[in-house]
């Protein structure tokens, strides 16, 4: 048997990385709750999450047990056999979000999701004109970079989509496009996430719910970042009690293992061969996610996400040199009147403490897991005041 590559010479073997990522100087090499371990012998609290993606805390003894049983059993078949996971998925889903009357449709990424509900709406009105909002983020993929607000994003390949971006919270303009009537769908995130966690107001997204029905456009909520209970509710939007026709859910819903979703309103029938994916709802990733709605249930972490992010928002306003702290739960943002990147890599340094940055570059985006307790967002307030006190001394 051939022998295990760990020593490569690395002048004969020497392929690169595509180096696309500014990458942190931590190596993490094992993770439990909201700490990582890394390959310097520390451990640092994690209030990112790598990207918000964990959820239900690094390594929890029930995902970790579910899906590895799975594993012994089978990991994976393709969407041509069946697979009651995904029904018991799906029944979870449904009970604990209300949405039991919605289908879901699987996939695997963020990006992927979007792809799917912006050709579902474009099926089912036969439009194409999208709105999207000032500093949205929707993912990478031809038609969720097309409706993300940044162009240094985009190849020349991805420009021919119909797409106005509005200002954010602006309503006018909102019924102004609307009202053409060639509105195919509005996408929207109920908080923005790498836009640096700005919250729409409830009316507004009440109101944009009420012109996308009379103008049959099709009201899709982009809860990739903000859903999974992160903001006290089990998706964003039902802070404003409005009911979107698509949700696209990723990160947290499957805490680390990829797993995606687009979940449907009734209106849509499908047919054979309209949406597809090999990997989307397999064994793996369907036992996954069950295993993170099942700790979200157990443990009340919608409830104590809502909690703790009460009294996080309450302690972080008190810190000196704050701009505005917003956000709702533990999807939080604190906006500084100076760029944070300086902060940031004090915070990790001297306090071991990871942070999230945003298309905001006065902007500290806080993700950590639904679980955190109150003592731990005391550990984070004694770094942050510590981080500022030497940022002031240094400055
Ligand atoms: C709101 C939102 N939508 C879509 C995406 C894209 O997700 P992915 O990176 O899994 O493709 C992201 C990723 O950050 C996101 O925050």
């Amino acid at each position: 048997m051939r022998p295990p590559d760990l020593n490569l010479n690395p002048l004969t073997f020497n392929m690169e990385i595509f180096n696309v990522y500014p990458l942190l100087d931590l190596e993490p090499v094992k993770a439990k709750g909201a700490y990582v371990y890394c390959q310097d012998g520390k451990r640092y609290l994690d209030f990112y999450g790598g990207h918000a993606v964990i959820s239900i805390g690094h390594s929890h003894p029930h995902y970790v047990n579910k899906i590895s049983d799975q594993l012994q059993n089978i990991g994976f078949y393709s969407n041509s056999v069946q697979n009651p996971l995904q029904k018991i998925f799906a029944n979870k889903l449904g009970e604990i979000s209300g949405y039991e009357d919605y289908q879901v449709f699987f996939s695997n990424s963020g990006a992927e999701s979007v792809e799917n509900a912006l050709k579902m709406a474009s099926f089912h009105n036969g439009k194409s004109k999208v709105i999207s909002f000032d500093k949205a983020f929707h993912g990478r993929t031809s038609n969720a970079l097309s409706v993300t607000d940044n162009e240094k994003y985009q190849a020349p390949i991805n420009q021919d989509n119909e797409v106005i971006f509005i200002d954010f919270n602006d309503l006018a303009g909102l019924d102004r496009e609307l009202s053409k009537g060639d509105v195919c769908a509005v996408v929207i995130e109920p908080i923005q996430g790498i836009g640096g966690i700005r919250v729409f107001d409830d009316v507004f997204l009440q109101q944009a719910s009420q012109l996308c029905r009379e103008h049959n456009a099709v009201l899709i909520c982009d809860e990739i970042q903000s859903g999974a209970g992160r903001t006290g509710k089990f998706f964003a939007h039902q802070h404003a009690e409005i009911k979107p026709d698509i949700i696209t859910i990723a990160k947290g819903m499957g805490n680390g293992f990829p797993f995606a979703a687009t979940l449907l309103s009734p209106d849509f029938e499908p047919w054979y061969g309209q949406l597809g994916s090999t990997f989307g709802g397999n064994h793996l990733a369907c036992t996954a996610a069950t295993a993170v709605l099942e700790v979200i249930e157990d443990e009340q972490l919608i409830h104590n996400a809502n909690e703790v992010g009460k009294y996080f928002k309450q302690q972080l306003s008190r810190l000196p040199q704050i701009k505005e702290v917003r956000g709702r739960g533990l999807m939080i943002g604190v906006e500084f009147p100076f760029p944070i990147k300086k902060l940031r890599q004090r915070l990790i340094e001297e306090e071991q403490v990871v942070t999230g940055v945003s298309s905001n570059p006065n902007v500290l985006r806080l993700l950590p897991p639904l679980n955190i307790s109150k003592k731990e967002t005391d550990q984070f307030i004694n770094a942050m005041q510590n981080a500022l006190k030497q940022h002031q001394l240094l400055q």
